[in-house]
């Protein structure tokens, strides 16, 4: 049986090299189903609840076509529902209410930290974390993690430049936490001072991975595998004034990347704003849409573990 049976997923410390491996050859071979089949059958009767209280693109869509590929049913808590939250219902209400429609797995967003932990204390359906606050992505981490082997062809010893904002941002936590768990690791956290990884996040990977935090992404292009852009957070910033200064602080474009050697693949966990430009769309290094699509199997991956095996 799969360590990750009717398990949570809060956070990306949770997985060890060898369960993410395996949900990495999980996704190859559903991806290699679904090339000659549309809809599998491992999630027969199966019922997942996407409640999603924050907006959300890709991670929503990718989490529902994830289940259906697999043959189960999806329930998606949609705005008109979100109505009660603004009748003022709590957060521990709508979970307990969810829950007690018996769904086999609820994936969650919402703005605070900690509040998939909490949702995973009141609920007796698995809980995903799809997101709580600029805490952690997790989720996210596996699909970063699973391009990187695809591309590359490996985790082990690569260096990864982390970019942008690393305060506000959930990814950067995540994905961290996730790499360290392989062999000779070394990450570049590149933002302006305001802007870089926050304390708890370096305390937690401190003697598994090699960093350094630098103010310019030209100091280090050349010596990176994998260039990691994230978008400044506007909605969590309190001094929108501060997010004005500091949005146009770092932008990577075509022309920039090309001014090096050596151009590292590109990644970015989507919505971009103003970081990186469209042109960089056209280099053979940009990646962020294989990644968005690398999404949908690596969520199947885990849902059929968490569910069926
Ligand atoms: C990220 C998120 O929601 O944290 N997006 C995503 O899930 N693909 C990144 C972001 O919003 O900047």
């Amino acid at each position: 049986m799969s360590q990750l049976y009717c398990r949570d997923i809060i956070s990306a410390l949770e997985f060890s090299r060898d369960i993410m491996d395996s949900i990495f050859e999980e996704a190859d071979s559903i991806r290699r189903e679904l090339g000659g089949k549309k809809i599998l059958d491992y999630c027969k009767d199966k019922i997942m609840v996407t409640l999603f209280l924050e907006p959300s693109t890709r991670t929503r869509l990718s989490f529902q076509f994830a289940m259906i590929r697999l043959g189960g049913i999806v329930i998606d808590f949609g705005l008109e529902q979100a109505a009660s939250i603004v009748k003022g219902e709590s957060f521990e209400d709508t979970v307990k209410m969810v829950d007690g429609y018996n769904p086999d797995i609820i994936v969650i967003r919402h703005r605070e930290p900690g509040s998939a932990a909490r949702a995973a204390e009141i609920a007796s359906a698995p809980i995903i974390n799809a997101g709580d606050g600029w805490n952690e992505h997790p989720t996210q981490a596996l699909l970063d993690l699973y391009t990187i082997r695809r591309e590359l062809g490996r985790i082990d010893n690569i260096t990864v430049g982390i970019m942008g904002d690393l305060r506000y941002g959930r990814t950067p936590s995540s994905l961290s936490y996730a790499l360290s768990r392989y062999r000779g690791v070394r990450i570049v956290y590149i933002a302006p001072k305001e802007l870089q990884i926050r304390r708890e996040v370096l305390d937690k990977i401190d003697g598994l991975v090699e960093f350094r935090m630098v103010e310019k992404v030209e100091e280090v292009i050349e010596e990176l595998d994998i260039l990691y852009v994230t978008r400044l957070q506007r909605e969590r910033f309190s001094d929108l004034a501060e997010y004005e200064r500091l949005k146009g602080s770092y932008i990577v474009t075509s022309d920039l990347l090309k001014k090096f050697k050596r151009i590292p693949l590109i990644m970015h966990p989507l919505p971009r704003v103003d970081e990186l430009s469209r042109d960089v769309d056209l280099l053979p290094e940009a990646k962020y849409f294989a990644q968005a699509e690398n999404g949908v199997y690596v969520r199947a991956a885990l849902i059929k573990h968490i569910l069926t095996i």
